[in-house]
């Protein structure tokens, strides 16, 4: 099989890449990239079944003669952080609403099975007292930038796979942890400030509740969906981590051996949707997929052991990246 990556030179593709080496021989991967500040070609194998090609996924010729050229699409490319997207949004509609209308455009012409990897984020956020979980049937309610152009590309496939028959899934995670994660993330800064010996930072006072899970519980999920999945279905990718953002960072404090409360406070990020949680029912009965990583504080203690590790791989981003949020106040 020939499998074309966007963006698997960032965080989650680039583990994608890693682990489909490790699990399927018999694939190939193109990686297309075009390595802005989020995408780094040391998180790529180096790899006799793995190309890099840098291009824009919204360059018509570049992504046609690609998508012909291979027999599926996992979609992972996007501008993706929602702190960018408040300072300059422009670049989210290029990429994320621009660049998947291409990439869908060519996949109709050339009849290629497309994963699309959205987020949670477009379903917008939870009261922190709510029961209730996202669901496939949730409606849409985006708060930002990023997430309104994650919505908006979500809503393309949708729509492609009832005009023109594309063979399309979509899947919408919670937020991940792992290695290869840039700098400027939440977990990632806070454990580089530690190993900088600087304290974390909190944004506001951190009731927001993330629903965490391991990035290869997600990867393994996307496979179990380009294998197994029924076209033009939705399917929610969550591992029941909910952690508040204060107890993050405690734990992560605490972790690294140090006290739990030595953290400092920054101003809360504007229109800092509050919690966020899947229900990941659908996914986990119909396609058989569990996740390997119960325990989020193991695998936050794993994380911390792969920045501790891989200095030279983080280091080039730090500076740039804590002078970006001086700028901005954060
Ligand atoms: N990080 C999370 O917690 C999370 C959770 C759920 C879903 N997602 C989704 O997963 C996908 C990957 O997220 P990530 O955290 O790995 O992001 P990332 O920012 O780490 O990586 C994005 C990659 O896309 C590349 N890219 C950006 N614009 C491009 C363009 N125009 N053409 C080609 N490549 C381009 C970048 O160079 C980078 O390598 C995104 O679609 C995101 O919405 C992320």
């Amino acid at each position: 099989m020939k499998l074309l990556v966007t963006g698997g030179a960032g965080f989650i593709g680039a583990n994608f890449v890693r682990l489909t080496l490790d699990t399927r021989p018999d694939v190939t991967v193109t990686v297309l990239d075009l390595l802005t500040y989020a995408g780094n070609t040391a998180s790529v194998p180096d790899d006799p079944r793995v190309t890099l090609v840098k291009g824009d996924i919204a360059d018509p010729e570049l992504v046609d003669s690609l998508v012909r050229e291979h027999d599926a699409v996992v979609h992972f490319a996007a501008e993706s952080h929602n702190d960018n997207s408040l300072d300059d949004p422009w670049p989210f509609v290029h990429t994320n609403l621009v660049g998947t209308f291409q990439l869908l455009e060519a996949a109709r012409r050339h009849q290629t099975r497309f994963h699309h990897v959205s987020t949670d984020e477009v379903y917008g956020d939870l009261d922190l007292d709510d029961p209730a979980k996202f669901t496939p049937e949730t409606p849409y309610n985006p708060s930002s930038p990023y997430s309104s152009t994650k919505a908006g590309s979500d809503l393309m496939v949708r729509a492609w796979v009832r005009s023109f028959g594309l063979q399309a899934t979509i899947s919408n995670c919670s937020n991940n942890y792992g290695p290869l994660q840039h700098v400027e993330k939440f977990i990632p800064r806070q454990i580089t400030n530690l190993l900088d010996g600087v304290r974390p930072k909190l944004y506001g006072a951190g009731l927001n509740v993330r629903d965490w899970i391991h990035v290869d519980d997600h990867n393994r999920a996307v496979w179990t969906i380009l294998e197994r999945g029924r076209i033009g279905e939705t399917y929610l990718i969550g591992a029941d981590g909910e952690v508040d953002n204060r107890t993050v960072i405690e734990t992560i404090l605490e972790l690294m051996g140090h006290e739990p409360t030595d953290y400092e406070h920054v101003a809360d990020r504007p229109g800092h949707d509050l919690r966020y949680a899947i229900d990941a029912t659908k996914l986990r009965e119909e396609l058989g997929w569990e996740p390997v990583y119960g325990d989020f504080r193991a695998g936050l203690a794993a994380t911390i052991a792969w920045y501790r590790a891989n200095e030279s791989w983080w280091r080039p981003q730090k500076l740039e990246t804590e002078l970006r949020y001086q700028r901005l106040g954060r």
